[in-house]
């Protein structure tokens, strides 16, 4: 049997997949110069996800990162009472980020792993975090994704994630294009925006939103990652 044969939605992901960039490939020779100039290659964490676990909000326990790159926030949070594992889909961001925890001698489970293949423990996190990974996702895998972040999270867990906002494009943000755009296009263009109101649209039946704003600008000699062109937002498993 031919494999181009569409059987069932999962041959429809499939079939979708393969207009679209191979995201290992780019993401590998991404990560090749980590002297490049990528604001998130600094080696801080999220200065929202510092502000959570200062202010108390977030309380440790077990955290899956998504999408980790070079491992600035599952080290962090490792290193504040967090069980980490975190998974990243470059075998180039990997390295890098067991390189990084193996000089602060931290424990981390990291995977080289797309996200639309990871097999979660059900209920088993207290937080799933997200820096940067969804807004490179296709649209047509998002919904297996926020349906795997809701399966992986404990009742009332918490969904961090920082994303392109609306309106940056001329300072490295991303162009606001829809969904449908992307397919006409056939590309994502340097990854999508999202506003508040489209994140709510596809988290809002399985999670609350705790908090919605723009990412505080740190300079990293803060100790912070922060950039304008993110926004930060905290949301809760209902249920
Ligand atoms: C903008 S980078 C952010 C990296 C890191 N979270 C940080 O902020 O330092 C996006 C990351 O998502 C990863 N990624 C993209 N698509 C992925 C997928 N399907 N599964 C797992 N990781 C993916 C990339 O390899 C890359 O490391």
């Amino acid at each position: 049997m031919s494999i181009e044969v569409i059987r069932n939605s999962e041959d429809v992901l499939l079939m979708l997949d393969s207009l679209m960039r191979e995201p290992a490939p780019f993401w590998d020779r991404f990560y090749q110069d980590r002297t490049k100039k990528v604001p998130f290659f600094v080696d801080a964490p999220d200065e929202n996800l510092v502000g959570y676990v200062e202010s108390g909000r977030l309380q440790g326990g077990r955290m899956l990162e998504l999408g980790c790159g070079p491992g600035r926030n599952a080290i962090y949070a490792a290193a504040h009472g967090y069980e980490v594992d975190a998974v990243d889909i470059s075998e180039e961001a990997i390295a890098w980020a067991k390189e990084r925890a193996a000089e602060r001698d931290i424990r981390i489970g990291f995977q080289c792993k797309s996200v639309y293949e990871l097999q979660v423990e059900p209920s088993a996190y207290d937080l799933v975090y997200d820096s940067g990974c969804l807004h490179h996702l296709w649209p047509h895998r998002r919904v297996g994704y926020v349906e795997m972040i809701r399966q992986a999270l404990k009742p009332q867990g918490y969904f961090g994630l920082t994303c392109f906002a609306p309106g940056f494009a001329e300072i490295g943000g991303a162009l606001d294009h829809s969904d449908w755009e992307v397919y006409r296009e056939r590309s994502m263009k340097g990854g999508q925006a999202y506003s508040q109101e489209k994140l709510l649209e596809i988290m809002g039946e399985a999670f609350e939103l705790v908090e919605f704003r723009e990412m505080k600008e740190c300079d990293a000699s803060e100790g912070l990652f922060g950039v304008p062109f993110l926004s930060a937002s905290l949301w809760r498993k209902k249920g």
